[in-house]
């Protein structure tokens, strides 16, 4: 936290301890119960209305909350009788009642009643408040499939690190994973393919069909339901629809979109690589848009992510309907034509009331008016000092499938490279060079876990842990209080969380 002072003395949580709150952190409150009722077995009832405190309560209110503390910020005061979150939000209510969990004895965290515990708290008095508002982590649930019960778990994950924006990478060469109702092939055949790929042992993961095609996707109904469970944890769901590479799912289950000499072969499959969409047949951009029409629906945040990076150019080099397009446009390759993609795709997304996100990529060929940029290979501050919004996930500190170890042999298989928790811990998400009056558009730094290597969730986890909290502290803290060794001795610590609820992680002790 921003400031923490531990006094003296000790609350005590009790069968009798009541979690009061006004009605409008309802939701809250009951979250609160429900994290607190399975290792204590406290009823802890939920009350709202004029009520006088009696000792052992949780109070959850707005009244005397610091407004300057912003949009997520909170207090946390414990003392001997009481502990009161103060937040002028829903959000930083949120935020100090995961603080509050990590007060109490880590047993809190098993979902089993835990005997023998007593479930005190030290008296603190917290002030806290994050400093950037994009605390992300990105899931590619296209290389391997995983369930909205997977999902939520990941959820629950990140809500407990404080971040609040999941990146949703639905669609990528090797599946579609969320259905379009205009256009059933995309999960139909876009979902599934022949094997697990990857070199990977088929038994590694489950989501196989009854006809052993492995795969899956999300219904609208699933997805509606991940979006409502995330924001109830005040996580925003950032869905990624690739284009116009990395796109052979979908243009496995529609043809008619690749440029008209190639063709199209969906991983897995074998053949040939050729997934981006023709930018000179308007027939794609109508099909993206209705795809997009969806899409915007069923997203309530403000940004749709639409790829855009390593595309492969060439079949448009050699397609009459691209070079008539970069002929008519006035364009003077084919990275103008990536532009002129993007540029057209932004419309679309902004006729639906959002802004488009995408890769570093996107940076070719002149970025699009009003996009934002996720930077993974450079172009950041650039695009920042150029009055667009950035969201860093530079590959030397954001990359969670890179190794945790050079000693590969003592590592689950990854995709190469090496990102130790302390790589992680040195990001800094604002450019160094960047002036002042630029430095609002940097909204923070995210993580990407790209699954090639990772078919389970138990694989899921241990990529993410610890590297998901240096992750946050980062996003959340001033680097003035950022300290390694600090940081080390509370990973140590937080072993014993992860332990409680059975999270995989790879342990501090393991030699890196
Ligand atoms: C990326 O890692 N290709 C964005
Ligand atoms: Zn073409």
């Amino acid at each position: 936290p921003a400031q923490a002072d531990v006094r003296g003395g000790q609350f005590q949580l009790t069968a009798a301890s009541r979690i009061l709150a006004v009605s409008n952190l309802k939701n809250e409150a009951q979250l609160l119960a429900a994290r607190l009722r399975p290792a204590t077995g406290f009823p802890l009832q939920v009350k709202s209305g004029k009520l006088k405190i009696s000792d052992g309560d949780i109070v959850l209110t707005p009244n005397g909350a610091d407004a300057s503390l912003g949009a997520e910020g909170y207090e946390l005061s414990v003392t001997t009788n009481r502990a009161v979150i103060r937040a002028t939000t829903a959000a930083g209510m949120f935020y100090g009642m995961e603080s509050l969990l990590q007060l109490l004895p880590q047993e809190i965290f098993s979902n089993q009643p835990a005997s023998g515990i007593a479930w005190t708290m030290p008296c603190a008095e917290i002030s806290d408040a994050p400093r950037f508002a994009w605390r992300g982590f990105m899931l590619d649930v296209s290389r391997h499939f995983f369930t909205v019960a997977e999902v939520k778990q990941v959820l629950d994950l990140m809500a407990l690190y404080k971040l609040n924006t999941f990146h949703w990478h639905l669609v990528d060469d090797q599946g579609w994973r969320i259905q379009i109702k205009k256009y059933p092939k995309l999960t139909e055949v876009g979902a599934w393919r022949d094997d697990i790929g990857f070199g990977l042992a088929s038994n590694s993961a489950t989501a196989y069909d009854k006809h052993g095609r492995y795969g899956g996707f999300y219904t609208q109904r699933d997805i509606r339901e991940v979006v409502a469970y995330a924001a109830a944890r005040h996580i925003t769901v950032v869905p990624e629809i690739e284009m116009p590479g990395h796109s052979s799912a979908a243009l496995t289950a529609y043809p008619q979109f690749v440029c008209a000499h190639a063709k199209i072969v969906m991983p897995g499959k074998g053949g040939v690589f050729t997934g981006v969409y023709c930018a000179g047949n308007d027939a794609t951009f109508v099909f993206l848009g209705n795809v997009l029409k969806e899409v915007a629906g069923l997203f309530p945040g403000k940004y749709i992510h639409i790829g855009g990076d390593e595309v492969d150019k060439s079949n448009w080099k050699n397609c009459a309907e691209c070079q008539a397009r970069i002929k008519a446009e006035g364009l003077k390759d084919e990275k103008e034509l990536q532009a002129y993609f993007i540029r057209r795709i932004e419309k679309i997304v902004e006729a639906r009331g959002k802004n488009l996100i995408g890769w570093s990529e996107i940076r070719e060929g002149g970025l699009a008016p009003s996009a934002a940029l996720m930077d993974w290979i450079g172009g950041g501050a650039e695009s920042a000092a150029s009055g667009h919004d950035v969201v860093m996930t530079p590959t030397k500190y954001c990359y969670f499938d890179y190794y945790q170890s050079t000693n590969h042999a003592a590592e689950p298989k990854a995709i190469g490279g090496f990102l130790p928790l302390e790589s992680v811990y040195q990001l800094e998400p604002m450019p160094e060079k960047l002036a002042p009056e630029f430095q609002a558009h940097v909204l923070g730094g995210q993580a990407n876990l790209w699954t090639e290597y990772v078919p389970n969730l138990r694989q899921v986890e241990y990529m993410m842990f610890p590297r998901l909290g240096a992750l946050s502290e980062v996003d959340w803290s001033r680097p003035t209080a950022r300290d390694w060794e600090d940081f080390k001795t509370r990973t140590a610590l937080n072993e014993k969380r992860l332990d409680a609820m059975g999270v995989n992680y790879r342990p501090l002790s393991k030699p890196e």
